[in-house]
């Protein structure tokens, strides 16, 4: 049994409008209603549970009733920081669960709203084999590490070798077993500190081999100004073609067209 979890504890204050940006439309439909119906859609995920910011669970309920989403089985309240709201999702998923059974968990963000159908499917296929798995992209830029000395400012002490770095995406994906002993060992660690799922497999439970499968450009997450514009675009071409096809025509509109993206909920 597979289940997504869509995290959308955030208020995205980097986007800094009134609402959380996961509620943003973008093309049509709210942010968060695109990536729901991409779960929906996937033959490989039989359930989907959301984590929602505090005060914005019914406005996801309706979403939800709107769209006529059957496989989401229940929202509720995300916590305060990225790993609370996965904490709160792990146990909530427990509820359910036989002594020794155990099930697949995707865990996705959910200003992701380009995820593909393929990246989820991979995922799956991984948990076959491996415990952990996580999704990434080769880095186009140079990523280079820097410290910072008072009031002169940041300097460059490392260069890792661009061919080894990896942008991380999500989802990342666990049997269900696996996340929750990482966590307990967390648990008793004051100085607890991660932004992501796969880093707390990677420094509790080390000896578990986390298999990374390729992501791709489209799977973007919305955390700036800027994004809200470029994921406006990037559906236009979607809807136009598939990316490897997008023709030229997509390309100049991408390039010179105008966008209308429309606020609230
Ligand atoms: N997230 C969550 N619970 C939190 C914080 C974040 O479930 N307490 C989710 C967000 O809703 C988002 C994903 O984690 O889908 C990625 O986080 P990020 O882009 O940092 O979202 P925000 O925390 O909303 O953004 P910001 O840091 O700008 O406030």
């Amino acid at each position: 049994r597979t289940t997504a979890v869509i995290l959308a504890g955030g208020t995205g204050q980097r986007v800094g409008l009134s609402i959380p940006k996961q509620l943003l439309k973008i093309a049509g439909k709210a942010v968060i209603e695109h990536t729901l119906t991409t779960f929906e859609k996937a033959d490989s995920i039989d359930d989907i549970i959301v984590l929602m910011a505090p005060g914005y669970v019914p406005d996801v309920e309706k979403i939800v009733a709107k769209a006529g989403l059957k496989k989401v089985a229940k929202v509720i309240e995300g916590g305060s920081t990225r790993n609370e709201t996965t904490e709160r999702a792990i146990s909530a998923l427990g509820e359910g669960l036989a002594e020794g059974e155990d099930r697949n968990v995707l865990f996705h963000d959910a200003v992701r709203p380009l995820l593909s159908e393929r990246v989820i499917d991979d995922c799956v296929t991984a948990l076959e084999r491996y415990q952990a798995v996580d999704v990434a992209i080769p880095s186009a830029d140079t990523i280079i590490v820097t410290r910072t000395h008072g009031e002169d400012g940041e300097f460059i002490t490392e260069i890792p070798d661009r061919s080894r770095l990896r942008r991380g995406q999500t989802p990342q994906a666990f049997k269900l077993s696996t996340i929750r002993r990482a966590y307990e060992v967390a648990a008793g660690d004051p100085n607890f500190q991660a932004t992501d799922d796969c880093s707390v497999v990677l420094k509790y439970l080390p000896d578990v081999p986390i298999h990374v499968v390729a992501g791709d450009e489209y799977n973007m997450k919305v955390t700036q100004p800027v994004d809200v514009f470029i994921a406006d675009k990037l559906f236009q071409l979607a809807s136009t073609a598939a990316p490897e096809q997008a023709d030229e025509a997509a390309y100049r509109e991408l390039l010179t067209g105008k966008t209308v993206v429309v606020f609230g909920g």
